[in-house]
């Protein structure tokens, strides 16, 4: 008897080699203030998660998994593609796992983000293929102060480059034959890239280039745009005497800021030939994830390299035009300090997507980034981990999960926040247990939100003051209970509110006219294909009497979507 699952794999080859579709290309399209990623020719919004990097290597290791996403509401995995494995021979190339991968996500109704894992992953040459890594003659790596090897490939090597490319190309041509659903939305270009352990490569190349001059397009780009340049990179320039020519010390001065710049440049400068590359012949947005905050309290966050953070985010804009989002990876509990100051400082304007965060705190930050920021996508990391029994941890339904739970109110809201994005209708929160309410303007009214009771307050950091990098303050304590929100304005008096609970929420007037805020009515409802279902009508107890909203929280078992509508008397 031929195998469902022979029948599967032919019905699904049939799928993945069908006529060309006519839908367009998956695009980045401004909206308002937003930008918004464009998929079968309409706005999507990325309820992402990306896989433990090395499940992709085994179909059959996958097969439980994509019904668990599914099941989690996640509509987009990110997924790796390693060099090694797709070119095993120096120009032979083996696609299987790249079409099992779109066949699956197919199956399951998933879009996929592939992360290429070419001359870097996580920083390190750990995924080139081994006659890379074993030509070190013809594929240099960087080198320290005694002139000894690393395991990371050097930036200054047109070899590695190239090479890296020819890759890369191959791997977009071969998407573009295949894919014909659009299955694979968007490419990450490397992974984390950056140099750690020292400030800069010393290989021969480096430097050389080092002691040569700076680059006459990049002194004249900085020049015409001196009034959007991060401010460090700006005071450096103009602390050496503002100068047109000179090498990297004398136009930026002595030091691991120059460093940082010189390899923001060289890492840029390759990455975006080998964006440019791919997209040459399939032309899908593609970004760089950056290691950004501290993954845990305490530890200090991963800095300089050449990684493409705000600090030099001006040199990586301009030396890597094909990609188009600098993504933070953020593993912190103070993701909206991050989120602000990173897409705050990243010069000119950086869509925000989220290509790695924590699961768990996920279950509010992204009401929040989806909310305060017009955000993309946002991407748990290990998300294919979250519902799987391991020794000592219980297997779990994958649907009642608290981050599958706010990806299906997310979900529902989908429709309603796209059509919002970039219109300044939106906000987003995240409020934790003993801290200020916070104040939110939005339309015709000021928002107090705050979290209910006392709940289980941040450990306090009020003994020693948290470290602060560029400005940012970093929690050096564990977390507070906390929750999240988003808040849409569909009309002068009346909000949609929806978030991960428990959470209170004031009116007060933003506007001159009568004092006093009143409730007209709270309904719980839920969205379907974009239509407002009302549920149970919240005039009564749950709303303290109609002197708030209550989103969640077991006091009162409301539900974690609401629309409220006020009026307003003296
Ligand atoms: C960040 C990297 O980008 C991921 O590929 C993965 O290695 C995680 N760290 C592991 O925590």
């Amino acid at each position: 008897m031929r195998s469902f699952c022979g029948l599967m794999a032919i019905f699904s080859l049939a799928a993945l080699s069908a006529p060309a579709q006519t839908t367009a290309i998956p695009h980045l399209q401004r909206q308002g203030a937003a930008t918004q990623l464009i998929v079968d020719g309409k706005p999507f919004l990325m309820l992402a998660g990306e896989l433990r990097n090395s499940n992709s290597t085994s179909p059959d290791y996958m097969k439980p998994i994509w019904p668990r996403m599914a099941a989690m509401h996640v509509n987009t995995v990110l997924s790796a593609v390693q060099w090694e494995l797709i070119e095993p021979q120096e120009g032979k190339f083996d696609f299987s796992l790249v079409d099992s991968q779109i066949r699956d996500a197919q199956t399951h109704n998933l879009r996929l983000i592939f992360l290429w894992f070419g001359s870097w992953k996580n920083g390190v040459s750990s995924y080139v293929p081994a006659w890379v890594k074993t030509n070190q003659a013809k594929y240099p790596r960087v080198q320290d102060k005694t002139g000894r090897g690393s395991e990371i490939l050097s930036t200054l090597s047109a070899a590695n480059r190239d090479a890296d490319a020819r890759a890369f190309a191959a791997l977009m041509r071969h998407i573009k034959e295949v894919d014909v659903r659009r299955r694979v939305v968007m490419m990450q270009v490397e992974n984390e890239v950056g140099l750690g352990g020292d400030s800069r490569d010393r290989c021969e190349a480096a430097n050389k280039a080092f002691e040569a001059p700076v680059p006459k397009e990049l002194l004249d780009y900085l020049g015409a745009n001196k009034d959007r340049l991060y401010p460090q990179l700006r005071k450096a320039w103009e602390a050496a005497g503002s100068k047109t020519s000179g090498t990297w010390a004398q136009v930026f001065g002595e030091g691991e800021y120059t460093d940082e710049i010189f390899m923001a440049w060289n890492y840029a400068s390759y990455v975006g030939k080998v964006a440019a590359a791919g997209k040459a012949e399939y032309p899908l947005p593609m970004f760089v994830n950056n290691a950004c905050s501290m993954p845990s309290p305490g530890r200090p966050a991963p800095r300089g390299g050449g990684r493409p953070q705000p600090e030099v985010g001006n040199i990586w804009k301009f030396a890597a035009p094909a990609i188009d989002i600098r993504g933070p990876d953020l593993y912190t509990p103070n993701l909206p300090v991050w989120v602000n100051w990173y897409q705050e400082s990243f010069v000119p304007e950086n869509p925000l997507f989220i290509p790695e965060t924590d699961g768990n705190t996920g279950t509010y930050h992204a009401f929040y980034v989806f909310g305060q920021h017009d955000g993309m996508g946002f991407s748990p990391f290990a998300i294919d981990e979250y519902a799987i029994a391991r020794p000592g941890v219980k297997s779990v339904d994958a649907a009642d999960l608290p981050l599958a739970r706010s990806y299906g109110i997310l979900t529902q809201l989908a429709p309603v926040i796209l059509e919002n994005q970039g219109k300044g209708k939106m906000a987003g929160v995240v409020a934790g247990a003993g801290e200020t309410p916070q104040k939110i303007p939005l339309g015709n009214y000021v928002l107090q939100v705050s979290y209910p009771g006392r709940g289980r307050q941040a450990a306090t950091a009020a003994a020693a003051p948290p470290p602060v990098f560029a400005g940012v303050s970093l929690e050096a304590t564990e977390p507070a209970e906390r929750s999240g929100a988003l808040f849409i304005s569909m009309g002068p008096d009346e909000y949609l509110v929806a978030g991960s609970g428990p959470l209170e929420v004031r009116f007060s007037p933003n506007t001159p006219g009568d004092p006093i805020v009143g409730i007209l009515s709270i309904e719980e409802g839920a969205y379907a294909d974009g239509r407002w279902v009302p549920g149970r009508r919240l005039n009564g107890d749950e709303n303290g009497g109609g002197t708030d909203l209550r989103l969640g929280g077991d006091s009162s078992r409301n539900g974690l979507i609401q629309r409220i509508k006020l009026y307003r008397y003296h």
